[in-house]
């Protein structure tokens, strides 16, 4: 995902240091290439050998050993840069970058480079909300720094408040939105549907189904990779709110309606990865139904359906559940709602029902070109889907 791409890590003296191991091992692991720099007092949290047996590379911890040791100078580091992330950041690291001055090798490269830069601010509450620090991060947002805003909770020193680290999944998604800033999907809006819609039936039960809502997640988050702007509108899921995408949140097929039916107003695509249920309870009774008779019946009606009616200029992308005739059916579906893709997936499939974390799928184009894939992530599912995406939008 994040192959060719080179990754420098900048690691300050905060307790939060050990958090970047975290960091530099999802890098690494995601391809990219991680070179990391740590300050001398970052050093004393956590130990540069943890970082090169991470990421099987040298750690630079010193301006004159790197260009010694390495014959580089500490501007190449800089020039090679896809992306800075400087995670921790300490308060003294912010007000020398928002200063411009360039007393090691970190403070060197952030000058040097041209490469967008990512701070991960973590401090004592008190450090933080000082209108210094405050006014640090203002100037370096207004000269195109990138803020991962620190999460609030217990820090250090035992206090609660503003100033631990980001999740690191939060500084994840925003390295991987950086990068993406010119992918093949830059400048196009796209908006992704996800999970399973619940219709209440009383105020503790509702209908639903199995969607775990991954697939959908995963292709906003691709989308986003890709440099698209994107829009999720998403059922109740169990799932983390993806970084750099605007979330709407809805339960009911009739909110998902007015949700898309909004959304598509500008935009490039809809991609409806949602399962969405084809009834919905006639009436909601309003208190709890009681276990009164032995038998229940509950009158359904259909809901609309909104692939078929949502219509403006963009490209329609639909999914099809199947349990038979995968191929036939998915074809029938593509015609009927007018699609310009449909995937579809064998739901009986143990690797890629519902709640998996892999999926097995076909892709169908309007022009009837039919594309079986292997068993895949969700994630490299959703990037075939862009990829033939980006060919329709072509
Ligand atoms: N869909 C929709 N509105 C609905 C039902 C489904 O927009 N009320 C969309 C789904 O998000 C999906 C596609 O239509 O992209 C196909 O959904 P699927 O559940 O496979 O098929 P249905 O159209 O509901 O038909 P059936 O349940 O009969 O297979």
């Amino acid at each position: 995902m994040l192959t060719n791409k080179t990754v420098v890590l900048g690691i300050t003296g905060s307790i939060a240091a050990y958090k970047a191991a975290d960091i530099a091992s999802k890098l690494t692991q995601a391809g990219a290439k991680v070179e990391v720099i740590m300050t001398e007092a970052a050093t004393k949290f956590i130990a540069p050998l943890t970082f090169r047996n991470i990421t099987g590379r040298s750690v630079v911890t010193d301006m004159f050993e790197l260009a010694s040791e390495y014959d580089i100078e500490h501007v190449a580091l800089a020039e090679t840069a896809d992306v800075v992330i400087i995670a921790p950041a300490t308060a003294s690291l912010i007000a020398k970058a928002a200063a411009g001055i360039s007393d090691d090798i970190l403070t060197c490269v952030v000058l040097a480079t041209k490469a967008p830069i990512i701070l991960a601010p973590a401090m004592n509450v008190n450090m933080f909300e000082n209108p210094i620090t405050q006014d640090n991060l203002a100037k370096l947002i207004a000269r195109g720094f990138i803020i991962v805003d620190p999460d609030y909770g217990r820090l250090a020193s035992g206090k609660i408040g503003l100033g631990r680290l980001a999740d690191v999944n939060k500084i994840m998604g925003t390295i991987k939105q950086v990068l993406g800033t010119r992918g093949d999907l830059a400048g196009k809006r796209l908006v992704v549907t996800a999970g399973g819609t619940q219709e209440s039936i009383d105020p503790v039960r509702h209908i639903g189904n199995r969607s775990s809502g991954k697939m959908g997640y995963a292709m906003a988050e691709a989308a986003r990779d890709r440099g698209a702007e994107v829009k999720l509108i998403t059922a109740p899921t169990f799932l983390p709110e993806p970084v750099g995408i605007e979330v709407t949140y809805i339960e009911t097929s009739a909110q998902m309606k007015k949700a898309v039916t909004k959304a598509v107003a500008q935009a490039d695509a809809l991609i409806m990865a949602a399962a969405i249920a084809d009834y919905r309870s006639k009436e909601i009774a309003k208190a709890k139904i009681k276990k009164e008779t032995p038998n229940l019946t509950l009158k359904l009606v259909r809901t609309p359906d909104i692939l078929v009616g949502v219509k403006g200029d963009f490209l329609k992308v639909g999914f099809a559940a199947e349990s038979e005739d995968i191929v036939a059916n998915a074809k029938q579906k593509l015609q009927k709602k007018q699609l310009d893709l449909i995937v579809a997936n064998d739901i009986t499939d143990k690797e890629s029902g519902f709640g998996t974390d892999t999926n097995k799928v076909t892709l169908i184009d309007r022009d009837g070109k039919i594309d079986s894939l292997p068993l895949l992530t969700k994630r490299e599912v959703a990037d075939r889907i862009l990829d033939k995406v980006v060919e329709l939008f072509s």
